[in-house]
């Protein structure tokens, strides 16, 4: 199975070279996760990342016909926040999760949302193709996400916004710990809980014109960039 735990050693104190998580995964291990959540997802983690998905998509503040693109889509569940005059393109790894997406666009008439099933470490888009790059709870479900930031930056047209929602790892040392512990056991539900953002960030290239904190208890953090302008 392709997930790995990490020798204490990795960890070094420079940011761009240090590891992001206490764990390794691949993607065959990911997809099968959460081909097997699909079916309950929106139980375990609806309503509680809810709160962020709002306040995320309020700080986006999507334009009539922005083109929007959702990295990690899952089933679909932003959907109904996205407004009607933008075009949004959703994509995921997971046939399971885009299933239950399908279904639920099919349901609530969402024409202005196409799903497709793509690698968002390898996305197949033109450059600069969207207004607004958005990943909800994402970047600590892939293995390299880093390099999902590069393709999100690569396929955002210059001046566009590049948006990450995400748990990170605790600043506080006691929380930091614990975030630690547990990531061997919440990969199997889906997510690393020790993504490191500053070393994230700086392994990225993001400079974020803002991060904040949201939901109660404040345990994920929106981050939006824009793309520079050359
Ligand atoms: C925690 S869910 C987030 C779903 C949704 N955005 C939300 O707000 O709840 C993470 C999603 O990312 C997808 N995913 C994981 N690795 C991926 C990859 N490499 N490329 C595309 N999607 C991936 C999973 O299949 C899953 O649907």
């Amino acid at each position: 199975m392709a997930l790995f735990e990490r020798e204490n050693d990795e960890f070094r104190p420079d940011l761009r070279s240090q590891a992001l998580s206490v764990i390794a995964i691949e993607n065959d291990f990911v997809v099968n996760v959460y081909d097997k959540l699909a079916s309950v997802y929106d139980l375990i983690f609806g309503p509680i990342l809810h709160p962020g998905r709002l306040v995320a998509l309020e700080r986006i503040g999507i334009n009539p016909g922005d083109r929007v693109l959702e990295v990690g889509v899952g089933t679909g569940i932003n959907a109904s926040l996205y407004p009607q005059n933008c075009h949004v393109t959703g994509i995921d790894f997971s046939s399971s999760m885009l299933e239950k997406a399908r279904a639920r666009i099919g349901r609530k008439g969402l024409s202005h949302i196409r799903l497709m099933q793509m690698d968002a470490q390898s996305l197949k888009f033109a450059d600069d193709s969207f207004d607004v790059v958005y990943a909800p709870y994402l970047v600590n479900c892939v293995p390299d996400p880093v390099q999902v930031v590069r393709e999100m930056r690569r396929v955002c047209r210059p001046g566009g916004k590049i948006v990450i929602l995400n748990h990170f790892r605790s600043a506080n040392a006691i929380l930091s710990r614990l975030d630690r512990a547990l990531s061997p056991l919440t990969v199997h539900i889906g997510f690393k809980s020790d993504l490191d953002l500053p070393g994230f960030l700086a392994q990225a290239e993001l400079r974020p014109v803002s991060i904040e904190k949201v939901s109660i208890p404040p345990l994920w953090s929106l981050v939006i960039s824009s793309k520079d302008i050359h």
